[in-house]
């Protein structure tokens, strides 16, 4: 854990430029609930909100997926930073310079030598390409058809047939063996370093700022397939595949109206080499909501131009239904002849490519088309049967106009009159109305995602844990009466691990004098605690009178903890016996 010392007064005077009200409005559409705003939640997919921003305490919290806490917890969960980078990007939005020292970033350092590692790396790949020992590599990218202006232009490279040129490389320019790892160019451990791409022809994965933050790989045709045909750098500090599309750093200033996506590093090169710049791949994995989300920022429509394979129409049907929720108005195009883009557009030319782009269908149109598979829609049963996949396909759509428009379509088309279409269509939706709310109340009602996880305790210790979490709520919102259970109570005597370290930390700002606000947690919990820390700061009912409830709880925390002593003592627990008589029962069934 990294605990940075930012002077206090220069957090809260970030925070104050950055409300948190108006710092979440940028990225969700908020609406007063009371002293409260409630909105659809960024970080998991919903219909009903359920993402509570709590102006007063400068907070918030999803009930849906549990995640929370503070104005910097938010912008980093959306930005993909770590605490310290998200400070330092709402200080520089908000024009508040940061001290230059007496700060510990020794995450970002780590960081920083990754990007510097990766920088250095990509640059000896393209060197490498370049060279002479490279034309097998140069041969293979131009017989594709790429040109050597897109080559520099997307940087592409080439690993020698070597186990160690890289790292030699890096060691000259005086990396250590141990960042080359964290960096993940290189694999193995002490003593037996190798260097991970080998042989294959490279491409730098760039990130929307520009920096480095890892490679894909190809095997030349007719080489070893056994390491599959693409290899990508595995997560580091500064790559997560889940939350990075290859192309996005050209991608980004030519997508206001609309951004391609397509399946592989290829596609996204032959498409930008053709002028459509405007093209971005996931990479290795299915299209993730990190990855819907991140495009929902820089454009308005997307165009799913995935392989016309099985596995490519059904990451459509996958990535259409992730995007959803974002506002993305959500098109898609089918490749003819079974082709991916690349080849597409080698073949035909970017006039027919975009004569093919403009004629993408609506994912609903798409849906309706693809559902008729199957189906004998001559016959009277099949052409029942696709009309009621049809009605909901069209109850999935959340726009009045839209279903309108293919209900209509659909009545013509099908000879079945309108009303009818629609009256199912009104049923279905209303069926599904139901189920979505049952479904969102069941999850409002079992426990977080996490929280299971996070106190794994608790199950055992109910009531102490409820006490404890009590005590903590308390405290977040009165802090003073600290003083008058401090000896009774210090962080040793809670019970439950978890609700130790939150107490601890809180009691130590307290002692420190600190306003224990969700920023004293911000930076050593991650989000799905500090979303239970701030559910607890707003459990407090109002006509509680602290102070009593406290005495109590500090009572139940304590006799909870006296108990689990004995019965720790006895090195055994209620299910450990319970576990004993089960063996002992089915003992006696089995007869012996
Ligand atoms: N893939 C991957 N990592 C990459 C690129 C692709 O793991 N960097 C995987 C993806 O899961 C993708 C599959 O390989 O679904 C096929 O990708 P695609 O680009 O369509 O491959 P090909 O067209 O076969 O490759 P190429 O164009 O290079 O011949
Ligand atoms: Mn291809």
């Amino acid at each position: 854990m990294i605990f940075t010392a930012i002077p206090e007064d220069v957090i809260n005077e970030i925070k104050y430029r950055n409300e948190i009200e108006s710092t979440v409005s940028q990225y969700v559409n908020l609406k007063r609930a009371g002293k409260n705003l409630v909105g659809l939640c960024p970080f998991h997919s919903e219909k009903t909100p359920s993402f509570t921003v709590y102006p007063e305490s400068g907070s918030f919290y999803c009930f849906g997926c549990g995640v929370g806490g503070d104005v910097f917890t938010f912008t980093g969960l959306l930005e993909n930073l770590d605490y310290i980078e998200s400070v330092k990007l709402l200080a520089e939005r908000s024009g508040v310079t940061l001290p230059q020292d007496g700060y510990d970033d020794s995450f970002q350092k780590i960081k920083n030598t990754v990007y510097d590692i990766n920088r250095e790396t990509a640059r000896f790949f393209h060197a490498f390409l370049m060279s002479e020992n490279g034309k097998w590599a140069l041969d293979y990218l131009t017989g594709r058809g790429l040109t050597l202006k897109t080559i520099k232009h997307f940087g592409l490279g080439a690993a020698p047939d070597s186990w160690n040129m890289l790292i030699r490389h890096l060691k000259s320019k005086g990396f250590s063996e141990a960042d080359m790892l964290t960096a993940n160019v290189i694999g193995g451990s002490k003593g037996s370093y190798y260097d991970r791409f080998r042989k294959r022809v490279m491409f730098p994965i760039i990130n929307i700022r520009g920096n480095v933050i890892g490679f894909s790989g190809r095997v030349l045709p007719g080489e070893d397939k056994n390491t599959g045909k693409y290899v990508n750098t595995g997560d580091t500090p500064v790559y997560k595949k889940s939350e990075n599309l290859f192309g996005i750093n050209f991608a980004k200033s030519h997508c206001a109206e609309r951004i391609i996506l397509v399946e592989g590093n290829m596609d996204v090169i032959s498409l930008h080499q053709a002028g459509f710049c405007n093209t971005v791949a996931p990479l290795g994995t299915a299209f993730t909501s990190e990855q819907a989300n991140l495009i929902s920022r820089y454009t308005k429509e997307i165009v799913l131009m995935l392989d016309a394979d099985a596995a490519g129409q059904k990451a459509i049907k996958r990535a259409s239904k992730l995007l959803e929720n974002t506002g993305l108005n959500v098109r898609v195009v089918v490749i003819p002849d079974g082709k991916d883009p690349d080849e597409y557009i080698k073949k035909n030319g970017a006039d027919k490519f975009r004569a093919l782009l403009e004629g993408a269908v609506s994912d609903i149109e798409y849906k309706l088309l693809t559902a008729a598979e199957g189906i004998d829609i001559n016959a009277d049963d099949g052409k029942l049967r696709y009309l009621s996949r049809a009605a909901e396909i069209i109850a999935a759509s959340d726009d009045v106009m839209t279903r309108d428009i293919y209900i209509g379509r659909m009545s013509e088309k099908y000879g079945v009159s309108r009303t009818a279409l629609t009256a199912k269509v009104d049923e279905l939706r209303r069926k599904n109305d139901r189920y979505q709310k049952r479904q969102e109340f069941a999850n409002l009602v079992k426990p977080k995602s996490g929280v299971g996880e996070l106190n794994p305790e608790k199950r055992r210790n109910l009531k102490a844990a409820a006490a404890e979490e009590t005590v903590i709520a308390v405290l977040l919102k009165h802090p003073d009466f600290y003083e008058k259970i401090k000896d009774k109570l210090p962080p040793d005597k809670m019970v439950t691990s978890f609700n130790r370290r939150i107490y601890g930390i809180i009691t130590q700002a307290i002692e420190e004098g600190k306003e224990p606000d969700i920023s004293v947690f911000a930076e050593k919990l991650i989000p799905a605690e500090l979303g239970f820390v701030v559910s607890l700061q707003n459990s407090l009912k109002a006509d509680e009178n602290p102070e009593f409830v406290l005495k109590d709880c500090v009572k139940v925390i304590l006799e909870e903890g006296n108990m689990q002593k004995i019965s720790d003592g006895n090195d055994s627990t209620v299910e450990d016996w319970a576990f004993g008589l089960k063996n002992l029962i089915d003992k006696k069934a089995k007869g012996n």
